[in-house]
């Protein structure tokens, strides 16, 4: 007999270049903030615009960090966004404005890209500002991506328990 598909009451996609330094941790930090809210009914996945990075593991300062949180991506693996992504999500966040702005280039539709926007809109409303990346920086690069993504994943949350 097939599984049924779970019903997602919303599908949440987190967005980096690679798909293994921010959007990783942004996946596992929401994933994680929802468990600890007793929400079950979200699916939350992430990708990169690049093909970089297919079907490797996080960034291992992205895991240790994580790890130091609290929170296990060790099992998450790298993928490229696609067209289909939008049929999917309800909402994709991007970590930057070079993300942002590759993603749009795939949209179709005006609903398509009603659905991007940058994730630090949630912190810091109509700055457009963007998570760093940590992959050419110092090692402090990593717990900032943490911090801010934390705050603007708490937001996401507030969001969908008010509404
Ligand atoms: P991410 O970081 O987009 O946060 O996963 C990067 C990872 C890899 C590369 C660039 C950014 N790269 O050029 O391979």
């Amino acid at each position: 007999m097939p599984t049924k598909d779970k019903a997602y009451n919303k599908k949440i996609l987190m967005v980096c270049l690679g798909n293994i330094c921010r959007s990783p941790v942004a996946e596992g930090i929401l994933r994680n903030l929802l468990e600890k809210n007793g929400i079950e009914d979200v699916l939350v996945d992430s990708a990169g615009t690049s093909d970089f990075h297919i079907g490797e593991a996080p960034h291992h300062e992205s895991t240790k960090n994580a790890k130091k949180h609290g929170i296990d991506i060790t099992q998450l693996r790298g993928r490229q966004f696609v067209y289909e992504d939008f049929e999917k999500f309800d909402s994709i966040f991007a970590m930057d404005k070079s993300n942002y702005d590759n993603i749009l280039k795939l949209a179709k539709s005006k609903n398509d890209k009603n659905k991007v926007s940058l994730i630090l809109n949630k912190t810091y409303p109509n700055t457009n500002t963007s998570v760093p990346d940590p992959y050419f920086g110092g090692l402090d690069g990593f717990e900032t991506v943490f911090q801010e993504l934390h705050k603007a994943c708490e937001v996401i949350v507030e969001e969908i328990k008010t509404k």
